[in-house]
């Protein structure tokens, strides 16, 4: 690579108020590579790409373009200029349908009053089907979150870029829908694009990237060749430490109570999942594997509330519970972190405090009835400290924090509650690995403390690692229970996928 960089960035600092997301920060990008971007949570991976998208402006620095200083004033001179950003956050118009979102970046700029549907519509069918088999013609809304996702990534595939950002794209994909996106990702590059790659998944970076460049608390540590490096470097710069023990131990036999604490018999709903049963002992983390689709969120849905159900029973303490909404289930004392943070998870508009007491008001509301500010604050500040949460003030809106904080602040927010049981779907995603191994811990010591804790999870060895038992969904219903002596990744997956031998790795979902 002695060819000029198509990309320079220069000592970039951006502020965010007294929050300093980058300092001095320099980065270049070769023509054709595919570079990956490394950092914990809030390192300000999303701030510097938003620089370069035109979404937000530098305080100080210089971007050069092919060598020429350029200023990304708003994203359409970025668009303009051929820089493209999947962002993290799905950014989607859920009311529009697949086809209207695909091509909202160009139409926008044209305002074309008389725009062809018809050719719209084979155009967007087009770039879609590069990806999945997704109708363009229905609403974005109706999509599962892994659907709008690939939709996201049609959208960028339709400008015509020389620099494409992908910011975490892989979240919420299945591992056949990241290989197809990796796939794509490596035409691009041998069409001479130059790509910018997040994700805290090593196994990806290190299948998918040319070079690797680390940020550590907004500022820039080191850019290497992938083949120079191991994971095990990469992590170490990222966090600037070692990172010693991944998951927290396990159940121990004395700890094992044996007693029951969630039961769930005969589960059904109308059609995603039937005849789901199980139990759940105080203090154990259950884990719940099976591949994206088997109907686990559904199933953990039906549980408290979300989704209705034609037939079965949950117990909590042998005592039949009636959940119809949310609210009986969260005043039976079961909770749920969706996988949707933004769907359900969390208020991106409001502040991190109103967040975190929103379930639970009556801690925080004083005899008058009104809110007490002060105890909602300090409520927020000692779930915040507990979880580690990277923030300024808990005054500070949610939309403030980094995709990684957003998801300790949903999971603060159920723990709030105090429940007896929670039910977490993909609790660590999109969190990097110190703060993941951070929360792992803290789930094994509330599970310590007497709760009863449910983990869906795509990621094998988050299962594996820290969970006590694992139940494996297909097609909705339990395809099998393996206790901690049988689990094994390939057990999972035979389960899972219904194999009855099979040698499959699921090697991009190693952490
Ligand atoms: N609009 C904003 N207002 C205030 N602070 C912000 C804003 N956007 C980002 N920040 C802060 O800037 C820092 C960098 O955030 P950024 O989103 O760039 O992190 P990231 O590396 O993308 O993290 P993640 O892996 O969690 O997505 C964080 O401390 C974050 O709280
Ligand atoms: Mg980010």
């Amino acid at each position: 690579m002695t060819s000029e960089p198509v990309l320079s960035i220069r000592d970039i600092t951006k502020h965010f108020g007294a929050v300093k997301a980058l300092t001095g920060v320099n980065f270049t990008l070769a023509r054709g590579e595919i570079h990956a971007l490394c950092g914990e949570n809030g390192a300000g991976k999303s701030t510097l790409m938003n620089i370069l998208a035109g979404v937000l402006q530098p305080d100080e620095g210089e971007i050069l373009l092919d060598g020429k200083p350029r200023k990304i004033a708003s994203p359409s001179v970025a668009q303009s200029l051929g820089i493209g950003l999947v962002h993290q956050e799905i950014a989607l118009c859920p009311d529009a349908s697949v086809a209207e979102n695909i091509f909202m970046a160009k139409t926008s700029r044209r305002r074309s009053l008389l725009m062809n549907y018809r050719k719209l519509e084979r155009d967007a069918q087009k770039v879609m089907d590069r990806l999945a088999p997704i109708d363009v013609r229905g609403k974005v809304g109706d999509l599962t979150i892994s659907s709008q996702q690939l939709v996201e990534i049609a959208k960028a595939l339709t400008l015509d870029c020389r620099v494409l950002i992908f910011d975490e794209p892989t979240a919420a994909l299945t591992e056949a829908e990241t290989r197809i996106l990796f796939d794509i990702i490596r035409e691009l590059k041998a069409q001479g694009i130059s790509i910018i790659y997040i994700s805290h998944r090593m196994a990806e970076i290190f299948n998918l990237c040319d070079r690797v460049t680390v940020l550590r608390d907004g500022r820039y540590v080191s850019t290497e060749d992938v083949a120079n490096v191991t994971p095990d470097d990469v992590v170490r710069r990222m966090v600037g430490r070692e990172i010693t023990q991944l998951y927290p131990s396990k159940q121990t036999h004395a700890e094992h109570s044996g007693e029951t604490i969630l039961s769930v018999r005969n589960l059904g709903d109308k059609d995603r999942f039937a005849n789901v049963s199980f139990d759940l002992a105080r203090g154990e983390i259950l884990g719940i594997g099976g591949l994206i689709g088997s109907g686990r969120t559904e199933i953990a849905e039906g549980i408290c509330g979300l989704r209705a159900t034609i037939e079965g029973k949950v117990f909590l303490h042998d005592n039949p519970q009636t959940i119809r909404t949310y609210a009986d289930a969260v005043k039976s004392g079961i909770v749920y972190l969706s996988e949707d943070r933004k769907g359900s998870g969390v208020f991106l508009d409001l502040s991190i405090a109103q967040n975190i007491s929103v379930l639970n008001l009556k801690a925080v509301t004083g005899h008058l009835g009104l809110i007490d500010a002060k105890a909602e604050g300090q409520l927020a500040r000692d779930f915040a400290r507990k979880l580690g949460v990277r923030m300024s003030h808990v005054d500070m809106p949610v939309s403030s924090l980094s995709g990684g904080n957003q998801q300790k602040v949903a999971i603060a927010k159920q723990l709030a509650v105090q429940p007896k049981v929670i039910l977490m779907d993909e609790p660590t995603r999109g969190i990097d690995v110190g703060a993941k191994s951070e929360i792992h811990q803290l789930l094994r010591e509330l599970a310590r403390s007497g709760i009863g804790i449910v983990v869906i999870s795509s990621e094998l060895p988050e299962l594996l690692g820290l969970c006590d038992r694992v139940l494996v969904i297909r097609e909705g219903a339990v395809a099998g229970e393996l206790d901690s002596a049988e689990m094994s990744e390939e057990a999972i997956i035979r389960l899972a996928s219904g194999l009855k031998h099979t040698n499959t790795h699921a090697s991009e979902h190693a952490a």
